[in-house]
């Protein structure tokens, strides 16, 4: 059975007690439909390393190899699909880097055992980048990243949004996990605090009205040109 404790100080520091994985399970099951979802979007805001996320993972790449595991074309792209759905925020620096090594081993051995001689480095190595993007070190109360000692910095959460436009290219929009989390603001009177201060009114920066929508939305921080899924890490 998988240790559930790591120290007593721990503990009284940072609450950390990870979940066994029969409560992980039975948790999961509540949403199963959900996690069987290639395309479902999971984030755990402490996510320790990575239990549930891994569970969560190994559930979607089951449905990625009874899909697709009879074309290894198709596998690589779907399970890098569901990689790229999990997002995960934890305080400690060491639980996040094992919790992105654990989500790194499981695709990659799925991966491995059903491409075979097509599983390549370039897939591998989009995956690990993908896993940096998602997987982050910080204060899931405060919204920032945290330094080593599990500090606060300046820096907002930053998450990559991925999405398929055609073919094998992926376009990366980058989002503050803050902005993502606030509520809408008030339709009518955002549209008007625009139209009389224009990007000077206060949600203007963070917000904008998305044209087939015609709603508020949240407004990407960055965006990045269309690109190959295996070349992602192209752009920091
Ligand atoms: C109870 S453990 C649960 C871990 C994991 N979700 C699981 O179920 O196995 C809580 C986790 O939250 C982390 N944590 C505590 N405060 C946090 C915060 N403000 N932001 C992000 N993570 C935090 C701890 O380091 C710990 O790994």
């Amino acid at each position: 059975m998988e240790q559930q404790v790591k120290s007593k100080k721990r503990v009284a520091d940072h609450g950390e007690v990870f979940t066994a994985e029969r409560e992980v399970n039975a948790m999961l099951d509540l949403v199963k439909n959900e996690t069987e979802r290639i395309e479902s979007r999971f984030l755990e805001p402490a996510c320790g390393n990575g239990n549930f996320l891994a569970e969560i993972l190994r559930r979607k790449l089951a449905v990625v190899k009874r899909m697709y595991g009879k074309n290894p074309a198709d596998y690589e792209k779907w399970s890098i699909i569901a990689l790229m759905n999990i997002y995960g925020v934890e305080l400690l620096n060491d639980n996040a880097v094992e919790c992105r090594e654990r989500l790194y081993g499981i695709w990659n051995e799925a991966y491995t055992a059903a491409c075979k001689k097509d599983a390549n480095d370039e897939c591998r190595r989009a995956a690990r980048f993908v896993l940096e993007k998602n997987i982050l070190c910080g204060n899931a109360l405060s919204l920032k990243k945290v330094d080593a000692n599990g500090q606060d910095t300046e820096e907002p959460i930053i998450f990559a949004e991925w999405t398929f436009i055609v073919g094998s290219k992926v376009k990366r929009r980058d989002f503050r996990l803050d902005v993502l989390l606030e509520e809408n603001p008030d339709q009518e009177n955002y549209s008007m605090q625009l139209s009389l201060f224009g990007d000077t009114a206060s949600d203007a920066d963070n917000w904008m009205i998305d044209p087939e929508t015609n709603k508020p939305t949240p407004k990407p921080i960055r965006e990045f040109e269309p690109k190959d899924y295996r070349r992602i890490w192209e752009d920091a």
